[in-house]
């Protein structure tokens, strides 16, 4: 085997300690370094004998990884982009790619000038359910897929919203916890043309929102519809129903149901509804369950990214895909604040 990639990852907090454990574990990585300025972070660098930096230049300068996890706040998403292309390094980076599209844009044009591949970790892109839901879905087995209805409502406890930025604009559902549904849908049905969107408070009473629904059109012609609250006490989540993130307690339901000419699917359980030689509603109708292994993804992302950093595939979601996942979630946004239809712009 070639010596594993040696794996810097920037920022120690909730999504960066979830990475440097995947690192660990994996046979084809090493950890090169851990950069964070927060003395728990440099706590947690000794415990696990790996250089620690406070800053990522110094990091670059002195450590020389061969790849770079940047699983820092949403703000420092382009500067810390912007240098670890600067230096040629494939690099991992947290969603959402920025906190505008024209930020992502800048990420964007940098990585494509200097053919740095990005990677960006909307994770379930390695999830075996949600490729194995694309393949059924590509192999024609629904037709023509006419409409999808996502759910993503669970009930966050009380003491989440201790921490005030959860409280204040950008720290609602939609910017947070939507991004990776819209990015589930795109996995599944394409790209979404555009979103109108209505928001509210009223469970909650904070100035950001705890609910939204959705009104989808994707480029296919399908439509969707797609809700999500934090206040919903309900078993109809991607978190609560794939069992990927072990943290959540799994039920046997499926919050995505995508139909078309043909049949239908209920992700994540992977019911496949299809009829027999009548095709019509008082038929009736049969489901077949397809069955995939349990899998990390985070582990299997890792695992991608290091075929990355060896040059051996590209990014499975690269940075300009991932910034149309950006661009559709702040049009929801936009949709929500004008009550307008928004299209969402070509990236
Ligand atoms: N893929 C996912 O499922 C997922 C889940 C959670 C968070 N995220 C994303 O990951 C990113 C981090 O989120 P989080 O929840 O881990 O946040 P967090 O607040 O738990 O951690 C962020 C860490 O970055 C550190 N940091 C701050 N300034 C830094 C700097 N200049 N250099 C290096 N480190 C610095 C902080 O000290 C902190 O430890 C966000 O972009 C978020 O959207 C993704």
């Amino acid at each position: 085997m070639a010596q594993p990639v040696r794996i810097a990852v920037v920022g120690a907090g909730l999504i960066g300690r979830a990475h440097i454990k995947r690192v660990l574990e994996e046979p084809e990585a090493s950890l090169a370094a851990i950069v964070d300025p927060a003395q728990a972070a440099r706590d947690h660098a000794a415990r696990i004998g790996v250089p620690w930096f406070p800053g990522l230049e110094a990091m670059l300068r002195e450590a020389r990884p061969d790849g770079v996890v940047l699983a820092t706040p949403n703000r420092l998403h382009v500067s810390g982009a912007l240098a670890t292309i600067g230096k040629g390094l494939p690099t991992l980076l947290e969603k959402p790619v920025a906190e505008t599209v024209d930020d992502a844009m800048k990420i964007v044009a940098a990585a494509e000038q200097a053919r740095v591949p990005v990677l960006i970790g909307h994770h379930h892109r390695s999830s075996l359910i949600m490729r194995r839901a694309k393949e059924i879905i590509a192999s024609g087995a629904l037709g023509r897929v006419t409409v999808a209805n996502a759910l993503c409502w669970y009930l966050k406890p009380a003491d989440y919203f201790d921490v005030a930025w959860r409280r204040e604009k950008g720290g609602g559902v939609v910017l947070i916890n939507l991004v990776h549904v819209i990015d589930d849908l795109r996995i599944l049905c394409g790209d979404i043309a555009g979103v109108q969107a209505i928001e509210s408070n009223a469970a909650r009473g904070f100035p950001v929102e705890d609910t939204a629904a959705i009104l989808l059109r994707f480029e296919s012609g399908a439509l969707g519809t797609l809700s999500v609250s934090d206040s919903a006490a309900a078993p109809w989540s991607w978190e609560l129903t794939s069992g990927e993130n072990k943290a959540y307690p799994q039920t046997d339901q499926s919050c995505y149901l995508i139909a078309g000419t043909e049949g239908s699917l209920a992700v994540p359980r992977l019911d496949l509804w299809r009829y027999g030689d009548a095709k019509s509603w008082w038929a009736p109708i049969d489901c077949e369950r397809r069955v995939v292994p349990e899998q990390d993804p985070l582990a299997a992302q890792m695992r991608h990214f290091c075929e990355v950093v060896r040059g051996t595939v590209g990014p499975v979601l690269g940075v300009r895909e991932g910034t149309r996942t950006l661009a559709t979630t702040l049009a929801v946004k936009e949709a929500a604040a004008t009550g307008a239809m928004v299209r969402v712009a070509a990236i």
